[in-house]
């Protein structure tokens, strides 16, 4: 049975695909590892990159704008990524890349057990909810896993290059505090 520690050290000494040879720093989950919620991107960035932090960059100072709009705290939830190590260039992850990281993912939900996943944009929401999950038309909607309510919501970069995407992801990232408080009201 992996420890959180346990995970951490295989992340930092992984050598599993070539993006271990191009990244300066693996990028870890970072927060509560008692937290309900917990927020899955996509890759490190560039600054995620060189900090070893998720979400450092000008897409974190968006991800911070939502949460405090919703009155969540980093601290209380947990956030991480699919890929730990950041693909040259910010281009898509590549398919093996993510089947090769795709363990780590799954010892962090194992070891989390969180009550909510949010997926956030297109590239983990096909991969953790299901494959054909459009972005546009179906954020904000719910499925559920054994005790798991997942979500979606447009990635914070995709609200950089289209701000008129804030106020809808404010209010889904509403809507995920109120469906936090009635599974709690259930269990
Ligand atoms: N974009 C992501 O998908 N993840 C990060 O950690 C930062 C930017």
């Amino acid at each position: 049975m992996y420890t959180w520690n346990d995970i951490e050290q295989h992340i930092a000494a992984c050598s599993h695909c070539p993006l271990s040879q191009t990244r300066h720093l693996p990028v870890m989950g970072r927060g509560d590892h008692n937290a309900d919620i917990m927020l899955i991107a996509e890759a490190p960035g560039e600054q995620e990159d060189l900090k070893g932090l998720p979400f450092v960059g000008r897409s974190g100072r968006i991800l911070d704008e939502l949460l405090e709009d919703c009155s969540l705290r980093r601290e209380e939830i947990y956030i991480t990524n699919i890929l730990k190590c950041h693909p040259p260039g910010n281009r898509n992850p590549k398919e093996e890349e993510k089947e090769s990281c795709f363990p780590y993912l799954k010892y962090e939900t194992f070891l989390l057990k969180p009550k909510i996943i949010v997926c956030l944009g297109r590239v983990a929401a096909q991969r953790i909810i299901s494959p054909d999950f459009k972005i546009t038309r179906q954020h904000g909607t719910w499925t559920y896993q054994k005790d798991c309510a997942m979500t979606a919501v447009y990635h914070p970069s995709a609200i950089l290059r289209d701000p008129s995407k804030l106020e809808i992801t404010k209010r889904d990232f509403r809507e995920i505090v109120r469906k936090r408080e009635e599974l709690a009201v259930e269990y």
